[in-house]
């Protein structure tokens, strides 16, 4: 890992020269974000996930990128590379997609910020209360 350099304009992270990754690839950045990201070139294009499979706690970056979908190492969740948006169980809920770009040999990152997926209270009194 090489070149990262958090901070620059827009909030953008450089990622440093993503040329050599060819497509089909993906690449690990540990060090950015709460759980790192894993970039992936698909048709010419760079996209970025957290690094996180949203089941159980699994880098994607250990997974199988084909085409779109990268599935997760652990149980096969597949998760689209475009969005973040998941195929189904056993993930019940996608994982936050990044912004990438890449110009003059040079990929940045900017990070998503984390949307709310847990379930929490809700505020407009639409839970049923069972006790
Ligand atoms: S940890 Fe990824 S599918 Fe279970």
């Amino acid at each position: 890992m090489s070149g990262i350099d958090a901070g620059g304009p827009d909030d953008s992270i450089e990622l440093g020269d993503l040329t050599d990754l060819a497509d089909g690839d993906m690449r690990c950045f540990e060090n950015i974000g709460d759980d790192g990201i894993v970039v992936c070139r698909v048709k010419g294009d760079l996209y970025a996930l957290t690094d996180n499979c949203s089941h159980a706690d699994t880098p994607l970056s250990e997974g199988r990128l084909r085409g779109y979908g990268l599935t997760c190492p652990l149980h096969g969740a597949a998760f689209d590379v475009r969005d973040g948006t998941h195929s189904g169980p056993p993930a019940w809920e996608g994982v936050d997609s990044h912004e990438v770009d890449e110009a003059d040999g040079v990929a940045r990152v900017v990070l998503a910020r984390p949307e709310r997926r847990d379930d929490g209270p809700v505020a407009d009194g639409s839970h049923i209360q069972t006790r």
